[in-house]
């Protein structure tokens, strides 16, 4: 008898990082529910991958930041009967420039995004994951791991995906479910034109990496059950020279990298 195709839920499916996710689980056999914002794109992507991979995949359009946006999806899911094995939370988006000259709005749309939503999500979710023993992949940042002004919200979110993710790593464990956690650092997509950074080097430089090889670690950490992976050589040692000096060193740093505003 054929293996049951795995059904993984990713956000943020329309393009960057969990586009190159969406082609990588539909490469490998699972059946996908892509939500995102763009109707057009994400019908565009179906059409492709339902021809390339023969894969069945589910489309929400679907702004995550509506009130009841988590239970909209849940309930169009369980109207087709749809019990996901896996969930990778992946969209969120950045802010930068001075904290006080940064409308509030929108910092407090970014929390919720990339923090809250990130938790209903998780929360809505957990219980079909552990029934199907399946996997949650949550995507932070490189930025979590330490303050940078400039990006003083944006990194924060980031800390709070981290931490939150390691522990629930530990509380799941031992229900057969991983939650891994992919730290990304300035990779090829459309988040520098999103965060105002396009003209900033951190884009343009030669350790910036590609969608499809960022994903790609993703999703083998995620297959292997790891708690969490840094992406590229580059940024696991800047990973690690965050680890070897005080918060406040790191944040000085962090302040030079990012230049004068
Ligand atoms: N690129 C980097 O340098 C980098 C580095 C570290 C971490 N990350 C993280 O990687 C993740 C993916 O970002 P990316 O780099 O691939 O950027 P991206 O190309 O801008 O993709 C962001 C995705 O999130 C979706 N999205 C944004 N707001 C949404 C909303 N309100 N409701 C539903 N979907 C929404 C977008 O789709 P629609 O516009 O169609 O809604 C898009 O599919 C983010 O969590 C980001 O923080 C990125």
């Amino acid at each position: 008898m054929a293996k049951k195709r795995p059904l993984t839920l990713i956000t943020g499916a329309s393009s960057g990082i969990g586009l190159e996710f969406a082609k990588i689980c539909a490469k490998e056999h699972h059946d996908l529910v892509l939500v995102a914002r763009s109707k057009d794109v994400l019908k565009k992507i179906k059409k492709e991958l339902e021809t390339t991979y023969k894969a069945t995949i589910h489309i929400i359009d679907q702004d995550l930041l509506e009130e009841k946006s988590i239970s909209s999806i849940e309930a169009k899911l369980k109207r087709k009967k749809l019990i996901i094995n896996n969930l990778i939370n992946n969209a969120g988006f950045g802010t930068s420039g001075l904290f006080e000259k940064l409308p509030l709005e929108k910092e407090l749309s970014m929390i919720s995004l990339n923090c809250s939503k990130l938790v209903e999500l998780t929360h809505t979710f957990l219980p079909q994951v552990i029934k199907r023993k399946g996997r949650i992949l949550n995507v932070a940042s490189t930025a979590a791991f330490q303050p940078i002004p400039q990006m003083s919200t944006y990194a924060a979110t980031k800390a709070f995906v981290l931490s939150f993710s390691k522990a629930l790593h530990e509380e799941v464990e031992s229900k057969g479910v991983s939650v891994t956690t992919l730290c990304p650092g300035p990779t090829k997509t459309n988040f520098d034109k999103v965060a105002g950074m396009d003209k900033s080097s951190l884009f343009s430089g030669p350790g910036v990496m590609d969608a499809q090889e960022v994903a790609q670690i993703g999703f083998d950490a995620m297959v292997n059950r790891q708690s969490h992976v840094v992406a590229g050589m580059q940024n696991k040692a800047g990973a690690l020279l965050t680890k070897l000096v005080p918060m406040s060193a790191s944040a000085k740093i962090a302040k030079k990298l990012m230049g004068k505003k």
